[in-house]
């Protein structure tokens, strides 16, 4: 009962339909990056295992607990989703490897080019949502706000990232976190370059890819065998706009961090929501 009436105050009204298709973007290029934070354990959209410290286990149903034990622990990202490739739960990115190198930053002024090289290597975990005018906007046919089609939202501060991961200069600009940076971006196999390589656990949380509500290859290729499907397209789901938003997640935590706090931030609204909150308060009122 308490889930549902969750689910009915936060879910039910807030879709509007948008167009598009996916974005069929080359194995390397530019995108925008931003951070979030999720809290430990959580089962992102693509259902992959969340971090060995599950606050509230006993809320989950046991087809989750099952698969909570260890993502979280390595460097995972939400994907914008024109490029994830689905609107809801997982998509094609789902569990593919990434490494990403910081270019230069360019909402600060003036812009900051780092004399270090810094990169690293994300595993897909999540979904960015599509929103009007946020880092996660870009469609085939539009750029975010940073030139770019694809933005990486990576989970930040993480156990599994250095805190001084992003390059800073506080003296100059007064302050560190600069919220988005232009990287490039190349795919690479999750074996062995993804530092959870070695944790089965942590790697996939499937094995076979079926109708159902998780799908997170350990080392995905793009072959049909080894790939996640859109599961909005599966279901025959619009691509859906999340709106009037807010995220359940602590504002002060989050704010410029991600998507959408970096959007609440510009324009005093707080127009996204994560759709995986949705996702878990519906997994609970089943
Ligand atoms: C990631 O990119 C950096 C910078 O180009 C490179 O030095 C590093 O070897 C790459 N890592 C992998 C695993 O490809
Ligand atoms: C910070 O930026 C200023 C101005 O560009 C520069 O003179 C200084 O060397 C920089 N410091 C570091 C640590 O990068
Ligand atoms: C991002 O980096 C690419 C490659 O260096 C560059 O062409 C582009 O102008 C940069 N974009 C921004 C917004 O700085
Ligand atoms: C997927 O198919 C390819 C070729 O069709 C095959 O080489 C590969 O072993 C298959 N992978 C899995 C996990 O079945
Ligand atoms: C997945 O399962 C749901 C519910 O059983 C069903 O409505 C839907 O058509 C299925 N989708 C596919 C692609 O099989």
């Amino acid at each position: 009962m308490f889930a549902l009436t969750l689910f009915l105050l936060f879910c039910a009204p807030l879709y509007v339909q948008a167009t598009g298709a996916w974005i069929d973007y080359p194995a390397d290029g530019t995108a925008t990056m931003t951070h979030y934070t999720i809290p430990d354990g959580f089962i992102a959209a693509c259902g992959c295992t969340g971090a060995s410290t599950v606050r509230r286990p006993h809320l989950a149903p046991p087809f989750l607990t099952f698969f909570v034990a260890g993502c979280q622990g390595y460097p995972t990202a939400a994907m914008s989703q024109m490029a994830y490739g689905s609107s809801t739960a997982f998509g094609p990115a789902c569990g593919k490897c990434f490494n990403l190198t910081l270019l230069n930053t360019y909402t600060s002024d003036p812009p900051f080019f780092p004399d270090v090289v810094k990169s690293i290597v994300i595993k897909v975990t999540d979904l960015c949502p599509l929103s009007e005018a946020g880092w996660c906007s870009g469609t085939q046919t539009k750029k975010n706000p940073g030139g770019q089609y694809i933005n990486f939202d990576m989970a930040f501060p993480s156990k599994a990232i250095p805190d001084d991961f992003f390059p800073s200069n506080a003296s100059y600009y007064g302050y560190t976190d600069f919220g988005v940076w232009n990287v490039s971006y190349q795919t690479v196999p999750c074996l062995p370059n993804w530092a959870g390589a070695k944790n089965k656990a942590a790697l996939g949380s499937v094995t076979n890819l079926g109708n159902e509500s998780v799908c997170c290859p350990a080392n995905p290729t793009g072959n049909p065998n080894d790939t996640c499907p859109s599961y909005s397209d599966d279901n025959a789901l619009p691509y859906v706009v999340p709106l009037s938003v807010m995220n359940l997640l602590s504002q002060s935590q989050t704010r410029y961090h991600d998507e959408c706090s970096s959007y609440a931030y510009d324009t005093h609204r707080h127009p996204c929501r994560r759709l995986f909150i949705c996702l878990f308060i519906q997994s609970l009122t089943v």
